[in-house]
């Protein structure tokens, strides 16, 4: 037996998350048995999608809702193994896997957890942190990817909106944008973030969608209109990419946080997409595992050359994972989210 802690969810989140809704309880782990392997986990991901499933039911085809009283399960963390008898999984070997959110875990090495994405793998960390595969190599880097592919978005030399842009995935892609050619304009929520995708992340055009109405400010940066939005936002984001849409535009319906703690908005516009031949594709990263490797590579390269950075805003210690859920979902944190254990 191993003793280890993991959260659970005590109440669902009315409607901001808070400590209270979690419980952080002891846990006698077995011993792994034939196919299990025994992981000391290190780093663990927070992302708005965990803010979908604090509910009784999420969202028709999404991952399921964590239920009430019990350790929470399908979240994104890196570890490494402390006991495995399967030759592909030494003992000492980085691994990323879905039981985050707790100090250890006894994986399956066969499950196809999260839709596969996040099934037991072996991380080369000679080069590369092992958060990073938390980040840019990992889930966020394959939403970035996988959300330009779908859009048809990887030649480059268009103008695209990317909002959240100064969070995990929008981030990504705002740089991995601009290494394509594109021109891209940028909107957060801070005039500090403002500051640092202009400054630091060289994107063309940035606004703060809080200092007045989303269309004006993105029509003041896009003067010329826009052939791509990445949308994290949803509601009035959403709404604005529509009116400031160039014909045949295509938009990128990868997250709407700003409808995840509250009733959903709109949009109310949505006969432009029509009247402008736009098309409008939601997509999940977890859909596009067979670009894995290719986004691995290429933001492997541009990791390892300079040319990509990857921001972390790190909280210490398997308490902190509520107050960096709500940090984040607040937009008081910068990249992405992520606790040390
Ligand atoms: N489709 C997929 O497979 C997939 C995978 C991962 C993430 N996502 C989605 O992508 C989006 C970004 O996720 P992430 O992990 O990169 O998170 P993130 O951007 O690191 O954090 C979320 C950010 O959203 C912004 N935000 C919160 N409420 C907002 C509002 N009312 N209006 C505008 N912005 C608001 C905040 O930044 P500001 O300070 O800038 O407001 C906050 O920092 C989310 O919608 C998420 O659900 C989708």
């Amino acid at each position: 037996m191993v003793d280890s802690h993991a959260w659970q969810v005590r109440q669902y989140p009315d409607p901001h998350v808070t400590e209270d809704c979690f419980e952080l309880i002891p846990v006698a782990l077995p011993d792994p048995g034939p196919g299990q392997v025994l992981v000391r986990n290190t780093w663990t991901s927070v992302d708005p999608g965990l803010r979908l499933r604090l509910r009784p039911d999420a969202p028709s085809g999404y991952f399921a809702a964590f239920p009430l009283g019990r350790p929470m399960d399908g979240i994104f963390t890196v570890g490494e193994i402390e006991h495995s008898d399967d030759p592909d999984f030494g003992v000492g070997t980085t691994v990323w896997h879905s039981q985050g959110w707790r100090t250890h875990s006894v994986v399956d090495v066969a499950e196809e957890a999260m839709n596969g994405v996040a099934r037991l793998r072996a991380l080369d960390v000679s080069a590369m942190t092992p958060q990073s595969y938390l980040g840019p190599l990992g889930a966020m880097g394959l939403t970035a990817y996988a959300g330009l592919h779908v859009v048809d978005g990887l030649s480059g030399g268009e103008t695209i909106w990317v909002s959240a842009a100064a969070g995990a995935v929008g981030s990504l892609v705002c740089q991995v944008a601009k290494l394509l050619g594109h021109r891209v304009v940028a909107s957060a929520g801070t005039d500090d973030k403002v500051r640092w995708l202009l400054d630091d992340l060289g994107v063309d055009a940035a606004f703060s969608w809080r200092d007045g109405p989303v269309v004006e400010s993105l029509r003041r940066a896009a003067p010329d209109g826009i052939d791509l939005y990445f949308d994290g936002v949803g509601g009035d984001h959403l709404e604005a990419a529509l009116e400031v849409a160039n014909p045949f535009a295509r938009i990128a319906l990868c997250g709407a946080i700003s409808d995840y703690e509250r009733e959903p908005t709109g949009p109310r516009n949505l006969f432009l997409a029509t009247s402008k031949n736009l098309t409008l594709r939601g997509f999940r990263g977890s859909a596009h595992v067979s670009l894995l490797d290719e986004m691995q590579t290429r933001l492997g390269a541009w990791l390892a050359d300079g040319s990509l950075q990857s921001r972390e805003a790190v909280f210490d210690g398997l308490a902190s994972a509520p107050t960096a859920l709500a940090d984040m979902l607040a937009g008081r944190t910068v990249g992405k989210t992520i606790v040390r254990l």
